[in-house]
């Protein structure tokens, strides 16, 4: 299920991900993403991918000092617009893990990213399926997953499993089409802050970090894995 988790760094080359997307190749990319929007449309939870302003406010709300190793995990990165935004930004390849349900945009993101670790698998297991070792050296975890449109049982599970791998002062990136916040920071032990706004989407979405409440953040990095 994992792939190019042992790689060793190379430099990055943002090439592939980072170079405008050809006419026609954008053209498979809108038809991949209304395919697989007509066949889950609450599990893809947009219409269309989101626009590079949308995908550039994502990234620049990223926390993308990537130091001692640490690692930008995105979930449900669809086709891969804000996972190219990212890669443009300045994180290599090789430090994304891109988490996705759907076994043909998991394909598609494996042939557009091949230096990333893409993962086949359910958000809610993040925690398990991250490589030995990698829990608590996320810095960011930038989600585009529907939120809003998912039960609030599986919301809450994939925000704790999000703040189980990410480091002490590792932050949540997420946007929504709607005003209010998409989490209930009280409620999730977290602090949420507004942080940018992209009206030239459709629909326009407001992009929110959050991060740990103070009193919810571990004393100690122990104390995040009692065992
Ligand atoms: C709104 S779309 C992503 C849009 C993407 N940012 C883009 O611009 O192309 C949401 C994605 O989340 C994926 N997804 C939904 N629930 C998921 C889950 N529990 N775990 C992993 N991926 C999930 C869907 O398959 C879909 O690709």
């Amino acid at each position: 299920m994992r792939r190019g988790a042992s790689r060793p760094d190379t430099p990055q080359r943002a090439d592939a991900a980072a170079r405008p997307c050809a006419p026609r190749h954008r053209r498979t990319e809108l038809a991949l993403f209304l395919r697989r929007w007509l066949a889950h449309p609450l599990r893809i939870g947009a219409i269309a991918p989101s626009a590079p302003a949308l995908a550039r406010a994502m990234a620049e709300a990223a926390r993308t000092d990537l130091t001692n190793g640490n690692l930008v995990v995105e979930l449900g990165p669809g086709t891969g617009s804000v996972t190219r935004a990212l890669v443009a930004a300045g994180v290599p390849e090789e430090r994304l893990v891109l988490v996705e349900r759907d076994r043909h945009l998991h394909a598609w993101l494996e042939g557009q990213f091949p230096r990333a670790n893409v993962l086949l698998s359910d958000a809610r297991q993040l925690d398990e399926i991250l490589p030995v070792g990698q829990a608590g050296r996320v810095s960011t975890v930038v989600s585009s997953l529907p939120l809003n449109s998912l039960p609030r049982s599986e919301r809450d599970e994939i925000v704790r499993a999000a703040f189980r791998v990410l480091s002490d002062d590792g932050s949540l990136v997420q946007y929504t089409y709607g005003v209010p916040s998409p989490l209930p920071c009280e409620a999730l032990g977290l602090t949420g802050r507004r942080v940018a706004f992209a009206a030239a989407n459709l629909p326009p979405a407001t992009v929110w970090r959050f991060s740990r409440a103070p009193a919810d953040r571990p004393a100690h990095p122990s104390a995040r894995n009692p065992d």
